[in-house]
């Protein structure tokens, strides 16, 4: 299959280029499109047999459930038996936005969308060629990331061609998104919202909105290999890069001695060492692929970068990346929470 790629302003997007792309997805094709979280790999959500192509495409276990894109406000009843008040609350604060929501589904939601569960999740994205895409399609897009399955989701276009070309229809280029990561899934479908996938909508700013919110128990480090999580994407090893991956965790001059330490012992059986550091380390390593992820008193830019980074120390053909830890606080614990799946939970404390 030949993709049309096509660029976009993110700001502005053409009306002509919306049209092109909403008119494959009432075809039944699939169209990966920009969010201001990771890219999406989008297609009609009412249509069985275009979310099969989405499934084939990414190469996705069946038994992983999508996310159904909106465009407004008003096109989430349909799709939803109820919205539970605390979820209505959550909608008036952070839709249009990175926060996915969990609600029982109705019957025009294929079971093919959820993976045979009762319920849905939900998004209203920010992000402009997102929203025009769905409103100018007149459907709800189920969308996953538009990275093959296991790979990091992409936070650039390059980043799906690399993934997906000759495999979809069209790829809108929106330039890089803005969060970096996925969005924060919460279920409000039980009494307490509860997170069952971390991201830029961090539990202090649910908190500050509801009241108490809790975190699946299996996304956490300690649990995390021997629980079931409640979102069933999150058991699957993702954003894996070939490179094995360690995180070093503790104080940051201890960090900074570990990694060094590693790099020589690593390099002594002849393998290559990327490392992942900061713009406040990044002098203090010798490595043979050192790449600056973001700026710790930033941790957006952290966030932002994140995914890329994994991608670049792949194609700059690393055996092994020493990654070092970062605070678990707010946008923290969603960075945090890749970086460890990245790493297949193997963490040194030093
Ligand atoms: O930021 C995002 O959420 C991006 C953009 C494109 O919107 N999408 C995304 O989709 O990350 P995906 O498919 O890669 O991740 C969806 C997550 C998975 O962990 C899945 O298990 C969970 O949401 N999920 C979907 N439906 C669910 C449901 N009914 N119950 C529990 N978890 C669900
Ligand atoms: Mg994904």
């Amino acid at each position: 299959m030949n993709t049309i790629i096509k660029a976009l302003n993110s700001e502005n997007p053409d009306s002509v280029v919306i049209k092109e792309a909403a008119q494959i997805i009432q075809a039944g094709g699939l169209v990966a499109f920009p969010t201001e979280t990771v890219y999406g790999l989008g297609a009609n959500a009412l249509n069985e047999a275009s979310v099969k192509k989405i499934f084939q495409a990414k190469g996705r276990p069946s038994d992983n459930p999508l996310i159904v894109h909106i465009s407004s406000k008003e096109e989430l009843p349909p799709l939803v038996e109820y919205i539970p008040e605390k979820a209505k609350i959550l909608i008036e604060t952070f839709w249009p936005g990175p926060l996915t929501l969990i609600f029982p589904k109705s019957d025009i939601i294929p079971y093919s969308i959820t993976a045979g569960l009762s319920t849905v999740a939900i998004r209203l994205p920010q992000n402009k060629i997102a929203r025009a895409l769905i409103e100018t399609a007149k459907v709800p897009i189920a969308a996953p990331s538009a990275n093959t399955s296991g790979k990091p989701s992409p936070t650039k276009a390059s980043h799906v061609i690399e993934d997906l070309n000759g495999k979809i229809e069209m790829i809108l280029d929106g330039g890089p998104v803005l969060v970096g990561l996925e969005s924060t899934v919460v279920d409000v479908t039980g009494d307490i919202p509860m997170i069952l996938r971390p991201g830029g909508v961090t539990k202090e700013m649910l908190e500050e909105a509801v009241g108490e919110v809790l975190v699946d128990p299996a996304i956490l480090s300690e649990k995390a290999l021997t629980s079931t999580p409640k979102a069933p994407g999150m058991k699957y090893k993702h954003y894996a890069p070939k490179a094995k991956v360690t995180i070093v965790d503790g104080e940051l001059s201890k960090v900074i001695a570990a990694i060094n330490q590693f790099t020589k012992e690593k390099q002594a059986q002849h393998l290559k060492v990327g490392i992942m550091a900061t713009t406040q380390t990044k002098d203090a390593y010798k490595g043979d692929c050192i790449i600056v992820v973001g700026d710790r008193n930033h941790p957006k830019t952290i966030a932002a970068n994140l995914f890329d980074t994994l991608r670049a120390f792949d194609e700059a053909g690393m055996d092994v990346v020493l990654a070092e830890a970062f605070s678990y606080e707010e946008i923290g614990f969603a960075i945090m929470n890749r970086l460890q799946k990245a790493a297949g939970y193997d963490i040194v404390k030093v």
